[in-house]
C-alpha cells in the first residue's frame, strides 16, 4: 500500500474536557488533514486520549468514580466535542485500549532485550499534574518549574538509557532542519540536549491503574513513555500495515510537551526500536485567557462548542456556521512562536471584520451585481489579469504557508483574496460599466465570481460549512480538488446562481459584549452650550426605545443617480437594499454629482411611507447631516457592510 500522509496530535489527558486551547492542536491538525485531502494525498489523521497515569487515577478517585468508567465518560466527551467541531479524524486511539497496551508492552520488551533498560532505585520529585520527574536542582521554590506541587518518590524502577542517544539526536536535529518547527523551538531543544540528557525512569509503582510492565506486575509503564507509543500503535505497529502510515509526516503539538518528551524521549525510543523518526514536529504556542494558561482552577475556561452556541444566538447564524466562526478564529489567531490571548471582544470583532464584512461583502456584492447586471447564470468570459494574478498569488501563498504549518498565514491569504476582490469591485465599478454598456462588464463579473470560487476552496479546510454555502450560492458543486483551485475551469459556466444570502450575519458588538467600564471623561456641565454647535435645534420630545426601533434603518448602495430635471436640489437615486432596489428622491444635488454617488454606500430609512416629489415616487430617505450652511453630508458606514444590514 502506498504511504499515506500521516498526521497526529498529542493524546489528551482525560482529567478535563476539551477547551479552546486543547481544541487548537486538534483543529490545526484537522485543517492539515482537509488540505492534504484536497490535494489528493489520502491523509490519515490520528488523535485520541491519554488515560493511564496517576493524574487520571487520582482524578477518578476524587470524582468518586471507578477509573475505567471515569475515562470512558471523558474520552466520549472528547469525541463528542471533536464531532461538534467537525474534526475529521480517521482513528481515535485510547491508551486503555488493547492494541495500544500490547504495542506499549512490546516496545518495552524490545528495548529491554536490546539492553536499553536497567533497574535502579528512583529517588526524586514527581509532578503528578504534568506526570514529570524532576531533580532537586530543577525545582523552583519547592515546586515544579510550572508551579505545580511535587511529591517525593523513592522506589525500585526501570530506567531508559536516554543519555546514550544524545549525540545521535543532536545530529538528527542539525541535519534535518524541518524536524523541529519553528526554528526558535529547535534551538531550545538543542540547548537542552547540550546540557546533557539524563536517563529516564520509565516505570512507576503499580497503583492498580496503568499498563503493567511485562513480567513485573508490581510496576506499570511510566505514562509518558507509553503514551508516546500511541503514534505507532495507531498506525498498526507492530502487526498491521503500519508502514503505509509511519513515519508521521507531521506531529502537531503544543510547546509545553516538545523538549522533554516529543523532541528527545520519543525520537530516542524510535531510534532504540530502529524505526524512522517523524518528519516534522510542528509546535505551536499557547492560547492564554486573561494573560493566564487556561485552567479550571483559574476559572478561565472557554469551551469551543459553548462559544459556538453563543455565537449562533448572538449573530442569528446556524450552529454549523458558528462552529466555522470558532474554527476561523483559531486558524487566524493560531499562536505560533508566541502566545496569543483570547478575548470575547477580539473574537466578535474578528467575526464582524473578517467574516461578516470582508467575506460577506465580497459574496453579497459579487452575487447581487452579477444578478443585476448579467442575470442569474454564470457567464463565460475572460478573467481579467489583475484578478487572475491575485488568485494565483493567494493560492501560492496558501500552499507555502501550509507547507510551513502556518495555518494562520494560510487563513490570511484566503482573507487577502476577498479583500482584494472588494477593492477590485470598487475600482472596476461594474455599475458604471453596466450603465455605459461597456463590453468589459462580462469579464469583470466572471472575474469576481472566480475570485469567490477560489476563496471558497481556500477557506474550505478551515470553514467547511461556509465553503459549502458559498459554492451553493454560486450554483456550483463544492470545489474539493486542489489542482482545479484558481483555474477558470473550476467555475461551471451556465450554472444558475442563487440570490445572495448573508452567511455570517453581522454581530451587534454592544449587545454581544459586557458593558465597558465607565470612561474617565468628565461630564459636560449642564446647561452650558457647546461652543461648536452654531445653533441648537429645538429639543424634540423624548421617544422610547420601541419607537426608535420602529424606524427601519438599513445600509444601501447607490447604483444609479441622476439629477431630477427642473430641480436644482433633487437627485433621483436607485439604491440596493439587500436583494431589492428602491427609488429615492433625495435633496442632495447641490452637494453631490452622480459620479460621487454611484457605487457608494449610504444609510436609508427603509420603512418611510412612499412620497411624491416633483411627480416622482420616493420610497425611502437617505440619511445626511446638515453642514453649517445647511447642505447635506451623507452618512456612510465606517466599513463596507452588506446591503440590507440593519442600522441601530
Ligand atoms: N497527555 C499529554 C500528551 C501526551 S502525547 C503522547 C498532554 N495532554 S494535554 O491534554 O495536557 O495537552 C494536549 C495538547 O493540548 C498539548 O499540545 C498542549 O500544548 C495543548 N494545549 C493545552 N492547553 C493549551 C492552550 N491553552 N493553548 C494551546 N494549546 C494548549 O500534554
Amino acid at each position: 500500500m502506498p504511504k499515506r500522509y500521516y498526521i497526529v496530535t498529542p493524546i489528551y489527558y482525560v482529567n478535563a474536557t476539551p477547551h479552546i486551547g486543547t481544541g487548537l492542536t486538534t483543529f490545526v491538525a484537522d485543517v492539515t488533514k482537509r488540505y492534504h485531502k484536497m490535494r489528493g494525498e489520502d491523509p490519515f489523521f490520528l488523535t485520541g486520549t491519554d488515560e493511564n497515569g496517576l493524574k487520571i487515577y487520582e482524578a477518578a478517585q476524587s470524582a468518586g468514580k471507578d477509573p475505567q468508567q471515569f475515562v470512558d465518560e471523558i474520552s466520549q466527551i472528547f469525541r463528542d466535542v471533536w464531532q461538534g467541531m467537525k474534526i475529521e479524524y480517521d482513528r481515535f486511539i485510547r491508551t486503555t485500549g488493547e492494541d495500544h497496551t500490547k504495542a506499549a508492552q512490546r516496545v518495552f520488551e524490545i528495548l529491554r532485550e536490546k539492553g536499553y533498560l536497567y533497574e535502579d532505585t528512583y529517588k526524586g520529585w514527581y509532578d503528578v499534574s504534568s506526570e514529570t520527574f524532576y531533580k532537586e536542582s530543577e525545582l523552583v521554590d519547592g515546586k515544579s518549574p510550572d508551579g505545580n506541587e511535587v511529591r517525593w518518590v523513592e522506589e525500585r524502577n526501570l530506567f531508559f538509557k536516554l543519555e546514550e542517544f544524545g549525540p545521535r539526536l543532536k545530529k538528527h536535529i542539525e541535519d534535518n532542519p524541518e524536524f523541529i518547527q519553528p526554528v526558535s523551538r529547535r534551538n531550545e531543544v538543542l540547548s537542552f540536549i547540550d546540557q546533557g540528557l539524563r536517563n529516564v525512569c520509565v516505570t512507576r509503582k503499580n497503583p492498580g491503574w496503568g499498563i503493567p510492565v511485562p513480567g513485573d506486575e508490581e510496576l506499570v509503564i511510566y505514562v509518558w513513555f507509553e503514551a508516546l507509543i500511541n503514534y505507532i500503535a495507531g498506525a498498526g505497529w507492530p502487526d498491521g500495515d503500519w508502514q503505509s502510515l509511519w513515519p508521521a509526516d507531521v506531529q502537531w503539538l503544543g510547546k509545553d510537551i516538545l523538549t522533554r518528551f516529543h523532541a528527545t524521549l520519543w525520537p530516542a525510543i524510535l531510534m532504540g526500536l530502529d524505526l524512522p523518526l517523524p518528519k516534522t514536529l510542528a509546535t505551536h504556542a499557547w492560547i492564554l485567557i486573561g494573560g493566564e494558561k487556561i485552567s479550571k482552577s483559574k476559572q478561565n475556561v472557554v469551551l469551543p462548542l459553548v462559544l459556538a452556541e453563543e455565537t449562533a444566538q448572538i449573530s442569528g447564524c446556524s450552529t454549523d456556521i458558528a462552529v466555522d466562526a470558532v474554527r476561523h478564529y483559531l486558524a487566524a489567531n493560531m499562536p505560533y512562536e508566541t502566545d496569543s490571548t483570547f478575548s470575547y471582544e477580539d473574537y466578535y470583532q474578528r467575526f464582524n471584520s473578517d467574516l461578516a464584512n470582508d467575506l460577506g461583502n465580497a459574496l453579497n456584492r459579487s452575487l447581487s451585481m452579477a444578478h443585476k447586471f448579467i442575470g442569474d447564470t454564470v457567464p463565460t468570459a475572460e478573467i481579467e489579469p489583475p484578478i487572475q494574478q491575485a488568485i494565483d498569488k493567494a493560492k501560492a501563498d496558501y500552499e507555502e504557508a501550509m507547507e510551513q504549518f502556518r495555518v494562520d498565514r494560510a487563513t490570511e491569504s484566503a482573507l487577502g483574496l476577498v479583500r482584494f476582490l472588494n477593492k477590485y469591485i470598487d475600482d472596476r465599478a461594474p455599475w458604471k460599466l453596466a450603465k455605459s454598456g461597456d463590453p468589459a462588464l462580462g469579464g469583470v463579473i466572471a472575474s469576481m465570481l472566480l475570485a469567490l470560487r477560489t476563496s471558497e476552496a481556500l477557506f474550505r479546510p478551515i470553514m467547511p460549512s461556509a465553503a459549502d454555502a458559498i459554492a451553493e450560492q454560486l450554483g456550483q458543486s463544492p470545489l474539493t480538488n486542489w489542482s482545479e483551485v484558481g483555474s477558470p475551469d473550476s467555475m461551471k459556466a451556465g450554472a444558475k446562481m442563487q440570490t445572495p444570502q448573508p452567511i455570517f450575519p453581522r454581530i451587534d458588538l454592544a449587545a454581544a459584549l459586557p458593558p465597558q467600564p465607565e470612561s474617565n471623561e468628565q461630564p459636560k456641565p449642564e446647561g452650558k452650550k457647546q461652543e461648536t454647535a452654531k445653533s441648537e435645534p429645538e429639543a424634540k420630545p423624548k421617544i422610547d426605545f420601541e419607537q426608535f426601533m420602529n424606524v427601519e434603518l438599513k445600509v444601501a448602495r447607490i447604483i444609479e443617480a441622476e439629477p431630477v430635471p427642473k430641480s436644482s436640489k433633487l437627485m433621483k437615486l436607485k439604491v440596493q437594499i439587500g436583494p431589492e432596489d428602491r427609488q429615492i428622491i433625495a435633496g442632495i444635488a447641490k452637494a453631490y454629482s452622480p459620479e460621487d454617488l454611484i457605487g457608494r454606500q449610504v444609510v436609508v430609512v427603509a420603512n418611510l411611507k412612499t412620497a411624491k416629489l416633483m411627480g416622482l415616487e420616493s420610497q425611502g430617505m437617505v440619511l445626511a447631516a446638515d453642514d453649517e450652511d445647511g447642505s447635506p453630508i451623507l452618512l456612510q458606514p465606517d466599513k463596507e457592510a452588506p446591503e440590507g444590514t440593519s442600522v441601530h
